[in-house]
């Protein structure tokens, strides 16, 4: 049996509990994974709080998108994985367990100097914000205004769009400013007067927007400091966004998914190579998640939250102490010239 989190109803965390499971064998194209981190994202309370819904068919729910871990059998079919292999997860359907079963297209190899922890965190927010600079047509010398560039994926659009030679503007609380210095943006607040801040950040204009706020401020912003409106792309402003004309990235589309997928193996490579961090903001276990989703659902939490297994913790796999907040450099550091993370070699437990 394995612990897993599930809604038991509609609503706020209150809904959340720990029950047994059997995952049972893996099926065709299937492996179980042995859950070591599973990430936080906001739509694992917005799938639960009624926004999307409220199908009683759905419930209990189980939650959770990304994980990493070791597989621990092997489903008929699956050719290229073995059990003992250290892998990521993305995406997954109920990562918020000390197993799961996971479709093997959704596994990329763990490089052996990246965290459990970080490991988890990477995917979700990393893909989405390879998926909106792909969809903005960002490059090198472009001015791009990264709206929540304190947050998972805002700060993926910092670092990623930095690295493509882009200068970056990025909105995020006065408390965070410091930190999306460090990922490589000029920060500047969110509130009211914001185009103006936008335009003394960037005199000479903005090329493309990365939205992950969805606030009308944001949205209007950016449509008037942006005269490609190709080049604005919404993450959180659907409906307003939509009325606007600009680019409204779900990530629902077979089209959307399969870019999101083909981005991870960039993204594992380059945090493997110390060029992409993730920070992780706090740690609970998984009997902890209704906590760790009233932090999130709180904001201002710059980074990932990520949680641990139980068991996990039990066994001394995990790094830092779960339940609290975590510095990020209490993680274990990648090797910042990739080596040997460079290689994309499975470690195998
Ligand atoms: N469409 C998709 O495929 C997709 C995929 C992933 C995520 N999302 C959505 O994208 C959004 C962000 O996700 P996340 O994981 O990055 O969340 P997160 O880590 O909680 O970050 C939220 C960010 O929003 C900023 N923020 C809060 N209030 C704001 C405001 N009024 N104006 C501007 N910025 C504000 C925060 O800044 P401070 O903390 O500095 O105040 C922080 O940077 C969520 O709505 C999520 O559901 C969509």
């Amino acid at each position: 049996m394995a612990r897993v989190v599930v809604a038991t109803a509609y609503g706020g965390p209150e809904v959340l509990h720990l029950i047994d499971v059997d995952p049972g064998p893996p099926g065709p194209g299937q492996v179980l994974l042995e859950v070591r981190a599973a990430g936080v994202n906001p739509a694992d309370w917005k799938r639960y709080s009624g926004a999307w819904g409220t199908d009683p068919a759905k419930l209990p729910m189980r939650l959770g998108f990304e994980a990493s871990g070791v597989v621990r059998a092997v489903g008929p079919g699956v050719a290229d994985v073995s059990v003992g292999d250290e892998v990521i997860a993305y995406p997954v359907d109920g990562a918020y367990a000390e197993q799961v079963l996971v479709p093997a297209t959704s596994l990329v190899p763990k490089p052996p100097l990246l965290s459990w922890e970080k490991a988890a965190g990477l995917l979700l927010a990393g893909a989405t914000a390879a998926h909106a600079l792909k969809a903005t047509a960002v490059g090198a010398g472009d001015t791009v205004l990264v709206h929540g560039a304190s947050g998972g994926v805002g700060a993926m659009a910092v670092r990623l769009a930095h690295l493509k030679g882009a200068r970056v503007i990025g909105t995020a609380s006065p408390a965070n400013h410091e930190y999306v210095l460090d990922l490589g943006a000029t920060p500047i607040a969110y509130g009211p007067g914001l185009e103006r801040r936008v335009r003394e950040a960037a005199p000479a204009g903005v090329h493309a927007v990365v939205d992950t706020a969805g606030t009308d401020e944001a949205l209007e912003t950016s449509i008037a400091v942006v005269s490609d409106l190709r080049r604005v792309a919404t993450l959180a402003g659907f409906a307003r966004g939509t009325q606007l004309g600009i680019q409204v990235l779900g990530g629902v589309t077979a089209k959307e998914i399969a870019i999101r997928a083909q981005a991870r193996h960039r993204l594992v490579e380059l945090a493997a190579a110390g060029r992409l961090d993730v920070r992780i903001a706090a740690k609970y276990h998984l009997s902890d998640a209704a906590k760790a989703h009233r932090l999130g659902m709180g904001g201002r939490t710059p980074g990932k939250i990520i949680l641990v297994p139980d068991s996990v913790a039990a066994r001394g796999h995990e790094h830092g102490s779960a339940g609290k907040a975590v510095a990020a450099d209490s993680e274990p550091k990648t090797d910042g010239r990739g080596r040997p993370g460079r290689r994309r070699r499975i470690t195998r437990h």
